[in-house]
């Protein structure tokens, strides 16, 4: 059976030629030093589909695919690859290791579907067509974020998600870990961030619209949380697949869980529960000193476990209502100094800023955290628009664009919402975050750099399964992908329209519930 050339994300330069290398239990697997890992993906693959044990083989020659670290190609950056097949060879070349794994990737999607079947398929051609493929990333941050705070999300289903993520050569996992209806990463230092922070009572029922009148509950407890073990292995499975995780801990708003835990952090004197409802709430960090090194404590243990540079803060809808009405928070506000409250918020994040550059990592955080000032080394993640982009670029900061109207995957992806599930609101259908344009043109061209790239959010007020994560985040993780993968020149929706209907094959058999595309 021969089948069209389907990669997502498109690469950059692909020429289709004629014949097919076939593949069988004599053909031998070659790997330079330092190409060892991409080999043994392919090799345990064709054992399990297969049932072939691909030979090692010293030398190239006919019968053989070859991966190969080669710093000629270093040009293409340490994502890039090419990929040679002929009919007497594969050959998958790269500076570094994570283009022979993204060359890996392409290759799989060369071959039969069934390459990606949890088990044996029997009476399969194992070929892949003759292609010649020069490839690199356009962005090196290619995003997606699972909110694990709003629905724990069970370990194992993290590491799907992950696996999903290197399918797409997407390489930046961020973690939503803590949020006012969840703490969900063990602190060694303070336990009753899980003890307590991690359960609620029960959810609200349906749509929230940010008043208690009339609102249901289900009247069943949810929680759970990661131990620093699970996270650790988390950590370490991403990183096999060159994936970096950026861990978010939320600060000074969507903090109740916390408070709820301890409630000296936060601004009221009688005692709160973690949220049973959706929305912006109130109830934040106060501005103490002990507060701060609380949370500074926090972000010692975050940074053990994750060693990526960036460690995310949150910093997004922070209401200043308690900090306004507050006697505590109005002292400290006039004992620094400050004017109003968002310099408040602004002190609040520049200490954390200053906390984490001084242990060589970056603060990055929501584009909230540019009001009052934004500290000198941050990264913006602009959500509520392109503006806070935009701003923060053109300042000569880091951005990555994740626009709540482009790349918010708990948004509808029809517009007869009767025919879907219950969402937050919101329509991005499939086609809307294919075109989405990470660089704005509003950001001078010399800033443009700023860009690292874009990623999608998984938010999950009303995503409360992995089933239904799936739902959500497939197929526009693939647009997503090809968006921050792929130059705008090879991009065009019809023809990402028609891989799609292969690449589903693909999902079906790695059991991924998505949304069938319209
Ligand atoms: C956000 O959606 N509050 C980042």
């Amino acid at each position: 059976m021969t089948h069209a050339i389907a990669i997502i994300p498109q690469p950059a330069a692909l020429k289709a030629l004629p014949g097919r290398f076939i593949i069988d239990a004599q053909t031998a697997l070659l790997a330079s030093a330092g190409a060892e890992a991409a080999a043994a993906w392919l090799k345990a693959d064709l054992l399990r589909v297969a049932g072939f044990d691909l030979p090692a083989q010293a030398q190239p020659g006919s019968g053989v695919i070859e991966f190969r670290l080669d710093s000629s190609l270093g040009r293409l950056g340490s994502e890039g690859y090419r990929l040679e097949v002929t009919p007497t060879r594969v050959l998958a070349r790269a500076a570094q290791a994570p283009g022979l794994f993204y060359a890996l990737q392409s290759l799989k999607q060369l071959l039969p579907a069934e390459i990606f079947s949890p088990e044996r398929v029997p009476g399969v051609d194992w070929s892949l067509p003759c292609v010649e493929i020069e490839d690199l990333p356009r962005f090196g941050w290619r995003g997606a974020m699972l909110d694990s705070a709003r629905h724990f999300m069970p370990k194992d289903f993290v590491l799907k998600f992950i696996d999903l993520m290197a399918l797409h050569k997407l390489n930046s996992f961020h973690w939503h870990l803590t949020d006012d209806q969840g703490w969900r990463i063990e602190i060694k230092k303070y336990p009753r961030l899980t003890e307590v922070g991690a359960w609620r009572k029960q959810t609200v029922v349906g749509r929230f619209y940010d008043t208690l009148e009339g609102v249901i509950y289900d009247g069943t407890p949810h929680g759970g949380f990661y131990t620093q073990e699970e996270i650790r292995e988390v950590v370490a499975y991403a990183r096999a697949r060159h994936i970096n995780v950026v861990p978010e801990v939320e600060m000074p708003g969507h903090a109740q869980a916390a408070i709820a835990a301890y409630p000296q952090l936060g601004n009221l004197a009688e005692p709160l529960e973690v949220s049973q409802v959706w929305g912006v709430h109130e109830h934040v960090f106060n501005v103490e000193e002990s507060t701060l090194n609380f949370l500074t404590d926090v972000l010692d243990e975050v940074m053990e476990l994750f060693p990526g540079a960036f460690i995310h803060v949150g910093g997004d809808e922070c209401p200043k209502k308690e900090w306004k009405e507050s006697p505590a928070a109005q002292a400290r506000r006039q004992a620094l100094g400050l004017a109003d409250e968002h310099e408040l918020q602004s002190y609040f994040i520049r200490h954390m800023d200053r906390h984490l550059s001084g242990r060589g990592r970056r603060l990055i955080g929501w584009d909230e955290i540019l009001e009052g000032g934004l500290a000198e080394n941050a990264a913006v993640m602009s959500w509520r628009g392109e503006e806070g982009g935009i701003a923060a670029a053109n300042a000569g900061h880091d951005v990555v664009m994740a626009p709540y109207h482009s790349t918010y995957l708990d948004y509808y992806q029809s517009a007869d919402e009767s025919k879907e599930p219950l969402a937050i609101g919101g329509l991005i259908p499939l086609e809307k975050v294919y075109e989405y344009e990470p660089i704005p043109e509003a950001i001078d061209p010399l800033k443009q750099h700023h860009v690292l790239g874009t990623q999608g959010q998984l938010w999950t007020e009303y995503i409360a399964t992995p089933e239904a994560c799936e739902y959500m985040a497939y197929p526009r993780l693939c647009a997503l992908a090809e968006t921050a993968w792929t130059p705008p020149a090879q991009k065009d929706y019809d023809a990402f329209h028609r891989r799609l209907q292969a690449h589903l094959r693909r999902l079906d058999l790695l059991e991924v519930n998505y949304r069938k595309p319209d």
